[in-house]
C-alpha cells in the first residue's frame, strides 16, 4: 500500500515566527507516527528558516520512524548530514529567495558533483533520493548515478488545472514508469493536498507520498494525529497504488 511520509517542517516555521520553544517538530512528528505515518521528513535550508540543526539531531534521536534528511548540497549541511546519518537524503535544488522548493534538481547538468556524493552518501548507509521533475533525461541520469530512490516532484501538477493538470499527470506517469523499469523507487510529493490528491491517482508504482504544509495547516484544527489520518484514509479512498 501506498505510504505517508509527513513533512513537519512548517511546524517549525510556526515556532521560528515568535522565537518561542514551541510548537515542537518533534512532538509533531511522533503524533504523526500515531497516525500512521511510516516516515519523516525535515528540510534543513541554508537559511534555517524552519528546522534548526538542533531538530536534526533531535530527530535523529528521539523519534522512531525513518527519518529523510532534505537537503540541498551546501557543503556545510552535507558535512552534518554525515554527522547525524539520517536514513535517507532527499537531494534538492535550493534557492534562498524562493518561498518553497521550486523545481526538480538538475541532476543531469551535475553529474559531476553528485556522483562521488551520492557515492559516499551510499558508502555511509545512507539512501540517496533526487527531487526530480518527470523529465526522461532526469531519471535517466537518477539511473545512471544507480540511486535507489526517486522523488518525482508534482509541485506543476497540483497547480495546474485541467488540460494542463492531465498533461502533467501524463509526464509523471512516464517518468515513474521510466523509474520502476530501471529498478528505482518512486516517491512523490510537493503541493499535494486532500483537493488534489484523486487526481494523482492514474499515476503508477508510486511507493511514498510526502506531504506537509497541507497536513500541518490542517493540524492546527484537527490536531496532527488525526490530520495524518485523515490524508491517509483520502490516499485508501482514491486508492493510489
Ligand atoms: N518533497 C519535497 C522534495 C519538498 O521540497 C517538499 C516541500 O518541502 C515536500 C515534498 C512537501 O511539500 P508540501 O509541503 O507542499 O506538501
Amino acid at each position: 500500500m501506498l505510504a505517508l511520509g509527513v513533512n513537519v517542517d512548517h511546524v517549525a516555521t510556526l515556532r521560528q515566527a515568535r522565537g518561542t520553544a514551541y510548537p515542537s517538530p518533534l512532538e509533531a512528528a511522533r503524533l504523526a507516527a500515531k497516525g500512521g505515518a511510516e516516515g519523516i521528513t525535515i528540510h534543513l535550508r541554508e537559511d534555517r528558516r524552519h528546522i534548526q540543526d538542533t531538530d536534526v539531531w533531535e530527530m535523529r534521536r528521539e523519534q522512531e520512524l525513518p527519518l529523510n534528511l532534505e537537503m540541498g548540497i551546501a557543503p556545510d549541511i552535507v558535512e552534518l548530514a554525515f554527522e547525524v546519518i539520517p536514513d535517507e537524503v532527499c537531494l534538492v535544488p535550493e534557492k534562498r529567495e524562493e518561498l518553497t522548493t521550486e523545481g526538480g534538481l538538475d541532476v543531469c547538468g551535475q553529474m559531476g558533483k553528485l556522483e562521488p556524493l551520492c557515492k559516499r552518501f551510499h558508502d555511509a548507509g545512507i539512501k540517496v533520493s533526487l527531487f526530480i521533475d518527470p523529465d526522461p533525461d532526469q531519471v535517466r541520469a537518477a539511473a545512471e548515478l544507480e540511486v535507489p530512490l526517486i522523488e518525482l516532484h508534482t509541485g506543476t501538477f497540483c497547480e495546474e488545472e485541467g488540460d494542463a493538470r492531465l498533461e502533467c499527470l501524463r509526464q509523471l506517469t512516464e517518468g515513474a514508469v521510466m523509474a520502476h523499469q530501471f529498478g528505482i523507487q518512486v516517491n512523490a510529493g510537493h503541493g499535494l493536498n486532500l483537493d488534489n490528491l484523486a487526481d494523482l491517482a492514474p499515476c503508477p508504482y508510486l511507493h511514498t507520498l510526502n506531504i506537509g504544509h497541507s497536513i500541518v495547516a490542517r493540524s492546527v484544527f484537527v490536531g496532527m494525529e488525526e490530520a495524518v489520518a485523515e490524508m491517509l484514509r483520502a490516499m485508501q479512498a482514491c486508492r493510489i497504488s
